[in-house]
């Protein structure tokens, strides 16, 4: 293997830098490629024949592009609806980013969690699964926020976002019946961690966020355990899918992730 072949990470839009940041702590030298489909975003309020068209289409000409030596899906909605599809297209280790429902009901003391992820993300079966198996003594409440992903966008793009909308996303949990028992909220959608102080300061109760970030960047490291990197870090690139005009409000928080090179698809 090429030690400059990277790892490409895939998102809608910019959410998926919040996995990229732990990966980068874990392997600093690693080459990398940030995909963002701008063209499709949303993804959050798309339907399933959509994303499962979309994705693996898009990462297959990605993959052919850049030669990746591992791909991670930096996004719950494409993960939870086309994990398999992908895995089973591309001849490569394929990470996904799915709901941290685990780690959250191990650490909830009132066993009341919530799911914060886009609509698409909380309406899947791969929830339900995730639920029964690792969140069966918990009331496990599930919220869609489309607002929260455009927040994130716009924080990232140096706008100043406002607490009220922070806060009416996360009421869309704590109103819900049993959710005065709320402790423990999963960011189940890879923007939010990237507002995780705005949320926090927003909450009308204090809250524990949780994330798969740091166990995404662990199974990365292990994947590519002993495998050669550059020795000294190189410039990451973003790509496009749209206009690569979008990028330009984003070029001083991509480079803050390393990404310095903006390349359309
Ligand atoms: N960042 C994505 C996720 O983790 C999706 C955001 C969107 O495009 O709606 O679900």
């Amino acid at each position: 293997m090429n030690h400059r072949q990277p790892i490409l990470f895939f998102d809608s839009g910019i959410g998926g830098l919040s996995v990229l940041e732990p990966v980068r702590a874990l392997l600093p030298h690693a080459a990398i490629v940030y995909a963002a489909d701008d063209a499709g975003f949303p993804y959050g309020t798309r339907s399933e024949v959509e994303i499962a068209g979309r994705v693996p289409t898009l990462l297959g000409r990605l993959a052919e592009r850049y030669r990746p030596r591992l791909i991670v899906i930096a996004c719950n909605t494409a993960s939870t609806i086309a994990l398999a599809a992908v895995r089973g297209a591309l001849d490569l280790p394929v990470v996904g980013t799915v709901p941290a429902i685990k780690p959250a009901a191990a650490l909830s003391r009132t066993r009341t969690i919530g799911v914060l992820g886009t609509d698409a993300t909380v309406r899947q079966p791969y929830v339900d699964r995730l639920s029964a198996e690792f969140a069966s003594d918990c009331t496990v409440l599930r919220h869609g926020s489309a607002r929260l992903v455009e927040l994130a966008e716009a924080k990232l793009r140096g706008e100043t976002t406002p607490a009220a909308d922070y806060a009416a996303a996360l009421d869309g949990l704590f109103d819900q019946p049993g959710g005065d028992l709320l402790d423990t909220v999963v960011l189940a959608c890879t923007h939010f961690p990237l507002v995780r102080d705005e949320l926090a300061a927003a909450a009308r109760r204090p809250l524990t966020f949780v994330d798969g970030g740091e166990g995404i960047a662990r199974r990365v490291a292990h994947l590519t355990a002993g495998q050669d990197w550059p020795t000294e870090p190189v410039a990451g690139v973003a790509v496009f899918t749209g206009s690569a005009n979008i990028a330009l409000g984003l070029r001083d928080s991509l480079s803050r992730f390393g990404l310095t090179t903006i390349e359309a698809l």
